[in-house]
């Protein structure tokens, strides 16, 4: 693996040019993806500046141009129509030098659509001489022509009360109290996770800190929270952030986690007050820093598909990460329910024949929608494998327990094994028997929504030549495939 020094991690794009051959070399990768938002070159990590502006979907995503390290970071734009087909709008947000508020990156942040503006805010990852680092929360505004231009001034510098780790800047305007509200990930001296709230009467200025938030029993979960929102859907808040380096049941040695709580906030009082337990985003093994959309009255849900500290088989290739594809969300019941964007439906082209209750040897193209339906309840439950081989040997199994109602994938069968520190396999118990899968499967990723949006298992798998064929193993199951544009 490539070592990096600081210069080369950190050094200045000064002309698209200059990644031309990298950006060449990754599309020739076999793990290049068919459908998903990915890396131009370099790395891809958080979803930014999620919105809907102008007729269409901005979603900018964290890049680091020179290879697939966590080095000086920018704002690459993407815009859509229907979520689906992305157009390359080039670099969004760029770190300037010298002693600029962003001088060692751009790092995360959030939209928000106010008049014919969209507003950007996103930390600068500042530092000084001695190369301590002073995050600053800075705005940009993008015109309806796609130009972006930065404010003068930061809107706030570091809160002295807290470490250097105060970032991601979620905004949200609360219609009754006519406020804004910005909330940062942060962490105490104690290094402690906390969300930490500011607020003004006007989007773009007059920002003061007005405290810290309240989440009575999580007081203590993990030494950081990146990437905080507070969505309010169906009636319900939702407290979505990423608490880092904390074990959590059932999650191999992983340390970094997407995690969301249902409950009520109070933005006078800055309370959260939970009303049900802690629960994972996604249960598959690759999946961090989710982003909803702003500007639109659906709730739409993005997320890197990869996370921090660890490494991908295509960093040999100098380019890493994707992002999920985009998910539709509603509360049932205290939790989160999650649905593939009906606009995914146009990218079917054509169904292809799998035989009738019968899979053993069915050849799985590179992008592919399975809707596996399955009665598991009557018998011994359902197991299937995705990318086996042609000899039946090998792949991602996915297996139901009907005795118990587990669902459980594990990758370890598959020929290229890598982050085994996370584990190997993922299993979760469901609420109610298994029904149906529906899984999209790219070059280098699948995503397998279970029961109509009960949970979702996402994760990058790298098949190789001979890793192609859907088996199923136990059970049966009527399944539809479809080739995928
Ligand atoms: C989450 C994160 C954010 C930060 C960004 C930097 O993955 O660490 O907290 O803003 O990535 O790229």
């Amino acid at each position: 693996m490539k070592e990096w020094t600081r210069e080369e991690k950190y050094r200045y794009l000064k002309d698209l040019s200059e990644i031309k051959e990298l950006h060449d070399r990754a599309e020739k990768s076999v793990y290049r993806q068919n459908y998903h938002i990915q890396a131009v070159s370099g790395l891809l990590n958080d979803p930014n500046g999620f919105t809907f502006f102008d007729g269409n979907w901005h979603l900018f995503y964290q890049w680091c141009p020179w290879g697939a390290v966590h080095g000086l970071k920018y704002w690459y734009h993407v815009k859509s129509r229907d979520l689906i087909n992305w157009e390359d709008c080039g670099i969004g947000i760029s770190p300037d030098e010298g002693d600029a508020p962003d001088n060692k990156g751009a790092y995360s942040g959030s939209g928000f659509v106010l008049d014919d503006i969209l507003y950007l805010y996103y930390t600068g990852n500042h530092r000084d001489a001695d190369y301590v680092r002073h995050p600053f929360t800075l705005l940009a505004s993008m015109d309806r022509e796609g130009k972006i231009t930065k404010a003068e001034k930061p809107l706030f510098s570091e809160n002295p009360v807290y470490t250097e780790h105060q970032r991601d800047p979620k905004i949200v305007y609360i219609k009754e109290k006519e406020k804004y509200y910005i909330i940062l990930g942060a962490q105490t001296p104690e290094k402690k996770g906390r969300v930490i709230v500011y607020k003004s009467d006007n989007a773009v200025s007059g920002y003061e800190f007005a405290g810290e938030l309240s989440v009575p029993g999580y007081e203590d979960l993990g030494i950081m929270w990146e990437c905080p929102s507070i969505e309010h859907i169906d009636g319900k808040d939702v407290l979505i952030f990423c608490p880092q380096h904390l074990s959590l049941p059932g999650r191999g040695g992983s340390q970094n986690h997407n995690t969301y709580l249902v409950g009520k906030m109070d933005w006078d009082k800055l309370v959260f007050l939970p009303e049900g337990k802690l629960e994972f985003l996604d249960f598959g093994f690759d999946f961090y820093a989710a982003a909803c959309a702003a500007g639109t009255g659906r709730h739409i849900l993005s997320a890197w598909m990869g996370l921090p500290d660890v490494t991908y088989p295509t960093d040999e290739e100098e380019w890493s990460g994707c992002l999920t594809l985009p998910r539709e969300l509603s509360v049932k019941n205290g939790r989160l329910i999650q649905k593939p964007v009906k606009e995914l439906e146009s990218l079917r082209k054509e169904e292809i024949e799998a035989g009738a209750g019968d899979y053993e040897n069915v050849k799985l193209p590179k992008a592919a929608e399975l809707l596996i339906k399955t009665d598991a309840e009557e018998g011994s439950g359902f197991s299937m494998r995705l990318f086996a081989g042609k000899d039946g040997q090998g792949g991602l199994s996915v297996s139901y327990d009907a005795s118990e109602k587990k669902l459980e994938i594990d990758r370890s069968g598959m020929d290229i094994v890598f982050n085994e520190s996370e584990g190997t396999s993922r299993k979760l118990q469901l609420s109610a028997a298994l029904s149906e899968l529906r899984v999209f499967i790219d070059s280098s990723s699948v995503e397998i929504f279970v029961n109509d949006g009960e949970a979702v298992f996402t994760s990058r798998v790298f098949s190789t030549e001979h890793e192609k064929y859907l088996r199923t193993d136990r059970g049966k199951a009527e399944i539809k495939i479809w080739s995928l544009k």
